[in-house]
């Protein structure tokens, strides 16, 4: 197959400082709020270990496979997801356009959820702690116009300011910072929460070591068919949303590393920072659940991290003011080198579209996204819906956003890259640039049917799924 791509593609003024940059900044966007708040309530919904075992398989798998080309092609493109899939195949334009829009939605809330978990940073400042735990709080907070609104327009600038600063002064300087700080804070309140024990006003004791078997044990009572489907498609998705694929932002990353960097072993290295984060949210969250609200606490799903764990911050005698402050500075850390990866493909693929410069271009995105975070955000006040989703469930605005650009855009894009790689340029394509330089790749057989076999079917399948054509 003709391409009109090299090697030897221009390479860009800025780009990571080599092999750890890379690793960090991609880490970053990969270790979110999906890693913290989405991978434990979906383990505690579906049968804890088991979940956990098909997640970690489908990740060493599909999660490598996409993650793998994503990065492959921006490299040996050396632009972003518009002008990579354009230049790889002019036909395939489209392709690229589809993906930018993913970022260009998910852009609009991720800021409103930065905001969320910023104003329980200043609850737990300020001592509020047992204002927090109380029901309505959550909800009093994101009905309130001003305070939501105020909360997003300021984590947006946090993320602006870190773009504005570029690829080596900005995104790789702040990673470089804030994941090893974050992955500390994580393991320390892992431990810790292993180590509580409470007894209720029935009498019975719970443990953290309880709660940890709760978690990690296979749980296959009332397995069926239909249920292993659900919980294999359940493990899917969140290993696209939580490796941050097919959404052009690895492409964009991708397009900043070196030709001396060994694309194979970073790849492993995000993979296992990312699930291993994943496992030790889980780690966190459901053992200190399971000891101060029992089983049932697990039922409480997305409202999880924003009203479950306030209570169990309340509940835990003199440390809960600084476990739950430390804990949300660190789930605002992971949230902040997220948001900068979908706000930094956005201005890099519009600097490439309208050939202009990163400072301008940031302040023109600020300002359109901060409008946006202000609508999404009002979106449960002032701007309020109810919106039946085709997956039955009922959203407001932020929801619908996430629905397009996670559930319906997602694996729609996957699949059609993988029929771009697999079948019109060719697997080979993107095992020469993980090989270049005489690196190698040692697990280039199962990406080449990966991509051209398994991902394709299997996307689709995804995609009837969450348009609610198909219904297990
Ligand atoms: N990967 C991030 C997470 O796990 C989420 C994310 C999605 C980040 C989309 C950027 C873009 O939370």
């Amino acid at each position: 197959m003709e391409t009109n791509t090299t090697h030897a593609h221009k390479h860009k003024k800025h780009g990571f400082t080599g092999q750890l940059g890379f690793v960090m900044a991609a880490a970053g966007s990969a270790v979110g709020v999906g890693n913290l708040w989405r991978f434990p309530y979906l383990a505690a919904k579906d049968g804890g270990g088991l979940f956990i075992l098909i997640y970690l398989i489908l990740t060493f798998t599909f999660g490598f496979t996409l993650l793998t080309s994503d990065i492959a092609v921006g490299r040996r493109t050396g632009r972003n997801s518009i002008g990579a899939y354009g230049s790889m195949n002019p036909k395939w334009r489209f392709l690229g356009i589809i993906t930018f829009l993913v970022p260009v939605l998910i852009m609009t809330y991720y800021a409103v959820i930065g905001g969320w978990i910023t104003r329980y940073i200043v609850v737990y400042i300020m001592g509020q702690g047992n204002a927090a735990s109380q029901d309505s709080f959550f909800t009093d907070f994101i009905t309130s116009p001003v305070q939501s609104t105020f909360y997003a327009a300021a984590f947006m600038l946090f993320t602006a300011w870190i773009v504005y600063n570029g690829v080596e002064k900005g995104i790789e300087k702040y990673s470089r910072i804030l994941m090893p700080v974050m992955l500390v804070m994580i393991i320390a309140i892992a431990i810790f929460s292993l180590t509580l024990s409470h007894t209720d006003d029935a009498g019975v004791t719970r443990t953290g070591l309880q709660g940890l078997i709760v978690y990690l044990k296979p749980d296959f009572t009332g397995l069926t068919l239909r249920r292993f489907l659900q919980i294999l498609l359940d493990a899917m998705s969140q290993i696209f949303f939580s490796l941050s694929v097919s959404m052009g932002i690895m492409i964009t990353y991708g397009s900043y590393i070196k030709k001396d960097v060994d694309i194979n072993t970073s790849i492993h290295q995000i993979e296992f920072f990312d699930t291993g984060v994943a496992l030790l949210a889980g780690m966190m969250i459901i053992p200190s659940i399971f000891v101060f609200e029992g089983m049932d606490g697990m039922k409480a799903g997305p409202s999880l991290m924003f009203i479950s764990l306030p209570k169990v911050f309340a509940s835990m005698p003199a440390l809960g003011r600084v476990v739950g402050l430390a804990f949300f500075l660190m789930a605002a850390f992971a949230a902040l080198t997220s948001c900068v990866s979908v706000l930094e493909t956005i201005t890099a693929n519009c600097m490439e579209i309208f050939h202009t410069k990163r400072k301008s271009t940031t302040i023109v995105l600020t300002l359109v996204y901060t409008a946006a975070s202000v609508i999404v955000a009002l979106g449960y006040s002032l701007l309020y819906v109810e919106i039946k989703l085709p997956t039955g469930a009922v959203g407001q605005i932020l929801d619908i956003m996430d629905y397009i650009s996670n559930s319906f855009m997602m694996p729609f894009i996957s699949m059609l890259s993988a029929i771009l790689i697999g079948w019109v340029i060719g697997p080979a394509w993107v095992v020469e640039e993980v090989e270049y330089g005489g690196r190698t790749f040692g697990l280039k057989g199962l990406f080449s049917v990966m991509i051209k076999y398994v991902v394709p079917v299997i996307m689709f399948i995804l995609f009837l799924e969450s348009a609610g054509i198909l219904n297990f």
